[in-house]
C-alpha cells in the first residue's frame, strides 16, 4: 500500500475522531463563551438602517405584501402590494432631503422599512416614527434595534425635540420595541381606530431628546 493512502486513512481517522468530540458536546456550545448580554450585542450589531435603492423594489414588495404587515398599518398603505407600490416608494424616499426614511437590514439583507414624519409649522420639532418588519425576520429584535437607530438619528441629525406615534390597541409587539427604547405611553385615545371593519383604540407613545 502507499504511504500516501495510510496517511489519508490516518487523516480520516482523526477526522472521525474529531466529529466523534464534537457529537459529545452540547448543540450551539461554541457560543456558550457568550453571555446573554454579548449574545444580545452580537444580534444587534447585524441590524442596520440604511437609505432605500431602486433595487430593494422586488424584496420590499415581497415583505411588504402580507395582510398581517397591513392589519397594523394605516389603510393608505396598499394592500396586495406589488413592485410598482414598491418603485413608487422608494422613488419619494431617494427624493427626500434630509433622508427621514431607511430600509432596515439584518445581516445585509432588507428586512424592514421604518421612518420618520416631519411635522410642520409650530410642530417643527416634532415627527411621528413609523415602521414595520417582514414576516419571516419577526422575533429577532429588529423593531426593537430599529426604532433605537431611528430615535437616535432624530435627535441627534434631525434635531428633533419629540418623537411620538400611535400603535393599535393588539399590536403587544411594537408597543414593547417603542418601551425598550424609553418611549413612554402618554394615553390611549379611546375607539380612535377604524380598521377592517373594526373599532380599537390607539396608544399613544412618546420619547423626548434627553437635554
Ligand atoms: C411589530 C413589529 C414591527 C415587531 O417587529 P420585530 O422585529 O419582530 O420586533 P422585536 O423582535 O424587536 O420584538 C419586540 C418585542 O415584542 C415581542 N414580540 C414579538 N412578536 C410578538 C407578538 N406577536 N406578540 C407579542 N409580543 C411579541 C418580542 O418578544 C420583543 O419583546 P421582548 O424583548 O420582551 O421579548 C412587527 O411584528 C411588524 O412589522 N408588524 C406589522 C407592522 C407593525 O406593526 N408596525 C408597527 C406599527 S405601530
Amino acid at each position: 500500500m502507499k504511504p500516501t493512502s495510510s496517511i489519508g486513512r490516518q487523516k480520516k481517522l482523526l477526522c472521525a475522531r474529531r466529529n466523534e468530540n464534537a457529537r459529545l458536546l452540547p448543540h450551539g456550545s461554541f457560543l456558550n463563551n457568550y453571555t446573554p448580554f454579548e449574545k444580545k450585542l452580537r444580534l444587534e450589531e447585524k441590524i442596520k438602517i440604511r437609505p432605500l435603492k431602486s433595487s430593494d423594489s422586488a424584496e420590499l414588495a415581497k415583505l411588504a405584501n402580507n395582510k398581517r404587515i397591513w392589519d397594523n398599518l394605516r389603510d393608505y398603505i396598499p394592500f396586495p402590494y406589488s413592485e410598482s407600490d414598491a418603485k413608487f416608494f422608494i422613488n419619494l424616499t431617494i427624493k427626500e432631503a434630509p433622508q427621514q426614511t431607511f430600509g432596515i437590514t439584518y445581516k445585509g439583507k432588507l428586512s424592514g422599512v421604518i421612518g420618520l414624519v416631519l411635522q410642520k409649522d409650530v410642530y417643527q420639532k416634532s415627527a411621528e416614527i413609523g415602521y414595520w418588519v417582514g414576516e419571516p425576520f419577526w422575533g429577532n429584535g429588529i423593531a426593537t434595534k430599529a426604532v433605537e437607530l431611528m430615535t437616535q438619528y432624530g435627535f441627534d441629525k434631525l434635531h428633533l425635540n419629540r418623537i411620538y406615534t400611535g400603535v393599535f390597541e393588539y399590536n403587544t409587539a411594537s408597543m414593547k420595541a417603542l418601551e425598550k427604547n424609553g418611549y413612554e405611553k402618554e394615553g390611549i385615545f379611546k375607539n380612535a381606530i377604524f380598521k377592517n371593519g373594526q373599532v380599537c383604540d390607539e396608544h399613544r407613545f412618546y420619547k423626548l431628546k434627553e437635554k
